[in-house]
């Protein structure tokens, strides 16, 4: 009696010292019959993580207003076929390589690759079945301070196209200062080039209830690289004092957006556009932030990339619908996309995209929920 008192007693301090949990089941299937599984993440502060196995993408994202009122904050599908159909990286894991790579072109140590041109003249986040549209597996969950979720995924040899056996690995992470913690890990058997990131659309209001026109953005961003009209970096890093891309204090997204004077402003229809984080790639610093004045949600993104591709949705056009089947339109979200510069194999002087045998990739990305 006493023993087994003691053990509830014991079982209740464990209880305490885990605060954030973490759980499986199952999503959904694809049309082909394949399973889909998601983790959940919780914690005790009312934020709560959708995981889903198809892309390692962040599927659904809850997380309170100043009131406490706890609401999606991410765009997505409510079944997982929507993701395989659609091809708006809506939360997922991007790779090999995240944004563009010029013709689908690039060399290494004097040989020539050749990767699907599936943008335009221009080859878009991994190719037609990126890693957005491979199921990946859930290696481990725990729960604990840090309720946290290993995925994993292993690209062939010339998957895609791109050289060597590429073993990745998505880490989510959730605890109760409201951080949802992502990192990615890679390794590989032969030297390549590889960029991989998160494609969350966030809108902030909470089941998008309104467009970010009036989100409050900062990006701690002295420079970024203006593009071609195909969106590939034209080499230059450009000071953004007096343009549009000035964000180094915080501005409306809707203020500067239509100023189509500015040529980057049109060959973006708005903003998609890398900017070159300040301070030391590889070290974890602040590098956005966005502020959703109706619902007081504040949303922090630290990253060790050296860029962050700040893109606001204009692609999408009113003939798709998500969550709940409301249309997304231009202008409904915002995508903070940690990594090396788009292109990166093809400009010498860019932060390297290399990866080498022997050496581990890892991006690491904090998103820091907040209300004012
Ligand atoms: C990135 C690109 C955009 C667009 C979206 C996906 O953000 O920079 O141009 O391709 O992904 O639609």
């Amino acid at each position: 009696m006493k023993f087994a008192f003691a053990a509830v007693a014991l079982l209740g301090l464990c209880g305490t010292a885990q605060a954030a949990t973490a759980t499986r089941g199952a999503f959904g299937q694809l049309a082909d019959g394949s399973k889909v599984e998601a983790v959940t993440l919780t914690n005790s502060a009312g934020m709560s993580a959708k995981i889903m196995t198809l892309g390692a993408t962040l599927q659904s994202l809850v997380v309170p207003d100043r009131s406490g009122k706890k609401e999606d904050v991410v765009l997505g599908y409510d079944t997982a076929q929507e993701y395989l159909s659609r091809p708006n990286y809506f939360g997922a894991s991007v790779g090999r390589y995240a944004n563009r790579i010029a013709k689908g072109k690039f060399s290494l140590d004097g040989k020539s690759f050749t990767l699907a041109t599936n943008d335009g003249p221009n080859h878009l986040h991994g190719g037609p079945k990126g890693f957005d549209k491979r199921m990946w597996k859930i290696d481990s969950i725990s729960s604990g301070p840090d309720a946290k979720a290993v995925l994993s995924y292993v690209s062939a040899d010339g998957e895609e196209g791109y050289p060597g056996e590429l073993k990745v690995t998505a880490t989510y992470s959730l605890n109760d200062q409201n951080e949802l913690k992502l990192e990615y890990r890679a390794t590989t058997s032969k030297p390549t080039v590889l960029n991989l990131t998160n494609h969350s659309y966030f809108n902030l209001s909470g089941n998008d209830a309104r467009d970010v026109m009036g989100n409050m953005v900062t990006l701690d961003a002295a420079r970024f690289t203006p593009v071609d009209a195909t969106l590939i970096p034209t080499g230059e890093r450009r000071a953004v004092a007096g343009t549009p891309f000035d964000f180094r204090t915080p501005h409306r997204v809707g203020d500067r957006i239509r100023d189509a004077k500015d040529q980057q402003i049109r060959f973006g229809r708005g903003y998609d556009h890398n900017f070159i984080v300040d301070g030391a790639a590889g070290s974890l610093r602040h590098a956005a932030r966005v502020e959703e004045p109706g619902s007081g949600r504040v949303l922090d993104v630290s990253v060790t990339a050296p860029g962050i591709q700040f893109y606001t949705g204009n692609f999408m056009d009113g003939t798709f619908f998500g969550k709940g089947q409301r249309a997304y339109r231009q202008g409904d979200a915002i995508c903070l996309e940690p990594g090396v510069f788009p292109d990166s194999p093809n400009h010498k002087d860019f932060p390297t995209s290399r990866l080498n045998p022997g050496q581990t990739y890892v991006n690491t990305i904090v998103y820091k929920f907040g209300t004012h």
